[in-house]
C-alpha cells in the first residue's frame, strides 16, 4: 500500500491540510483502540467529471455507524456521509485513492471505559492502485485464532480488533507467504487478515456464514449477489480446513484487493485453472470501471472540486 497521503484531511468537523491533522498523545482511542473505522475506494467518475466515484458507499457509511454504535458513539450514516463527501472535495485527483474515516475516541485521559466518552470523525486518505497481485496470492493458516464475538463486538470494524489481524498478516509475511488465514475460535475456517474467504468445491461457491466471526465485508455480500445472478450456486456455511487445502478454487476479498485468487495454502496448491473466481472477478470489474449496465447504483459518484 503506498503510504503517499492526499493533501487534505478531515479531523474535528474541518477540512484541514494533512500535515496539520493531528492529535494528543493522550487520546484515548490511540491507547486501547478504541475507534471505528470504514475504508473505500474512490477513483476518478468515468461519467461524471470532477466527480471521484466511490463503490457502495451507503453500505460503509451504515456499517461504520452500527460499529460506531456498538462503542456507544451516536454518530448517523447522514453525518459519515456528509463528512466524507467534504473530504472528497477537497481532494480531486486523477488517480484513485483509498478513503479511511475514523470514529474516535478523542477524550483525553488514562481510563479504559466507553461511558463519558467524547468521539470525534477523521477521514484521511492514500492513493491506492492494485493493493494485491490479481495473479494470486500464497497463503498460510495463522497460528492466532481469530476473535470472537463474545469478546469484542465483530459486527463492528472495530479498531482494537486489528492487533490480532497485524499478528497473523506479520506472521504470513515473515514465514514467506502474502496473507494469512484465520480459524475461529471453533477451528473453522474464518477469513483472512483483513478479507473475507470463499471457496469452490464441485461448483459451488461457498463461504463461512456471518455467525463465524468475520466482518461482513462489502465485497463478500456484492460477491453474493454477483454469484446469484450468474446462476452460481451459493452456500452459507461452515468451512473445515482440510476443505479449504482440497477446494477448487479460493479467493479473498475485501474493499482494497477486491479479488484476490489463492494459488497455495501452507505447502498445498490449488489448481490453476478457476473459472468461478475469474467469472465473479471480470463481473466485480466491470461494475467497478462503469463498463457495465449492471448495478450502476453501486458506484456512486461524489464532488471533487477542482483545483
Ligand atoms: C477483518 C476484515 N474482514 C473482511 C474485510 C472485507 O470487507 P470489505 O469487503 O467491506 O472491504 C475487511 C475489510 O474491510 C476486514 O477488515
Amino acid at each position: 500500500m503506498s503510504d503517499q497521503f492526499l493533501p487534505f484531511a478531515y479531523l474535528q468537523n474541518k477540512v484541514v491540510q494533512f500535515e496539520d491533522a493531528n492529535v494528543s498523545v493522550a487520546t484515548h482511542a490511540l491507547h486501547y483502540g478504541t475507534a471505528a473505522f470504514a475504508g473505500m475506494r474512490a477513483q476518478p467518475d468515468a461519467k461524471s467529471p470532477n466527480h471521484m466515484a466511490l463503490f457502495r458507499p451507503e453500505l460503509h457509511f451504515k456499517r461504520l455507524s452500527e460499529s460506531a454504535k456498538l462503542l456507544g458513539a451516536n454518530i448517523t450514516e447522514d453525518e459519515i456521509a456528509s463528512k466524507v463527501a467534504d473530504f472528497i472535495a477537497a481532494n480531486p485527483s486523477d488517480k484513485p485513492y483509498y478513503v479511511r474515516p475514523l470514529v474516535y475516541a478523542s477524550e483525553l485521559g488514562v481510563v479504559p471505559k466507553l461511558h463519558d466518552v467524547a468521539f470525534d470523525v477523521l477521514v484521511y486518505g492514500v492513493y491506492m492502485g492494485d493493493y494485491m497481485a490479481s495473479d494470486g496470492i500464497t497463503c498460510c493458516i495463522a497460528s492466532w485464532t481469530r476473535s470472537e464475538d463474545r469478546a469484542i463486538p465483530l459486527r463492528g470494524k472495530i479498531s482494537g480488533t486489528y492487533v490480532s489481524s497485524a499478528l497473523a498478516k506479520s506472521e504470513a509475511v515473515n514465514r514467506g507467504f502474502d496473507e494469512a488465514i484465520f480459524l475461529n475460535s471453533r477451528g473453522k475456517v474464518a477469513e483472512g487478515s483483513a478479507m473475507n474467504i470463499f471457496m469452490v468445491k464441485n461448483g459451488v461457491l461457498i463461504t463461512p456464514p456471518v455467525t463465524a466471526d468475520i466482518l461482513e465485508g462489502i465485497t463478500r455480500r456484492s460477491i453474493l449477489e454477483l454469484a446469484t445472478e450468474l446462476n452460481i450456486p451459493i452456500q452459507e456455511r461452515e468451512i473445515d480446513r482440510s476443505e479449504l487445502l482440497l477446494a477448487n478454487e479460493a479467493f479473498l476479498t475485501g474493499t482494497a484487493a477486491r479479488i484476490a485468487p489463492i494459488n497455495t495454502i501452507e505447502q498445498f496448491n490449488l489448481p490453476k485453472e478457476r473459472p468461478v473466481t475469474t467469472a465473479l472477478a471480470e463481473a466485480l470489474k466491470n461494475i467497478v470501471d462503469q463498463h457495465s449496465d449492471q448495478h450502476q447504483d453501486w458506484i456512486v459518484p461524489f464532488s471533487a472540486r477542482s483545483e
